[in-house]
């Protein structure tokens, strides 16, 4: 089984970028963790970050041939773009959608989420926990599909 991680803008600046919203945890450190739960769980991961839609969009059609299932954090995206929801319905294999913080916590304009309804299931308030959750979301998911 292939699973896609897709991380969208700005979480390469994680670490640094409001760590009081966020955590101090890096993407790298959050990706050796993703990677480590895989191997645990037999799995491969194909781990990709991008801070432009049409990038996203374009891993998102690539994930749809050649994995089994979607990890996705749209991050700022999730809020505003129907590109993104469109390409998660365009493709063949389910999608979890996830967030390091509680988006349903935040802002008003934050707690709408366009692409979530393209998704089998969200996780998110969790940090760093909720792509590994997420990750073993997906897998029991693809699964139970087989
Ligand atoms: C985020 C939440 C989004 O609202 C925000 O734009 C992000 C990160 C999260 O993981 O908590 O960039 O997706």
């Amino acid at each position: 089984m292939n699973v896609a991680v897709i991380h969208g803008p700005n979480l390469n600046l994680l670490g640094v970028r409001e760590p009081d919203v966020y955590g101090t945890v890096t993407l790298a450190e959050i990706d050796e963790r993703i990677r480590a739960l895989a191997e645990a769980l037999g799995v491969e991961v194909t781990i990709c970050q991008h801070n432009s839609e049409g990038a996203m969009i374009d891993a998102i059609q690539q994930a749809g041939c050649e994995a089994d299932g979607i990890v996705i954090n749209p991050a700022g995206y999730t809020h505003t773009s129907v590109a993104i929801h469109d390409a998660l319905k365009a493709v063949p294999v389910p999608a979890i959608e996830v967030h390091l913080s509680n988006i349903l916590a935040r802002e008003d304009w934050r707690q709408r989420s366009m692409t979530a309804p393209a998704c089998a299931g969200v996780i998110g308030g969790l940090g760093a926990d909720s792509y590994l959750l997420a990750l073993r979301g997906i897998v029991a998911l693809v699964e139970a599909g087989r």
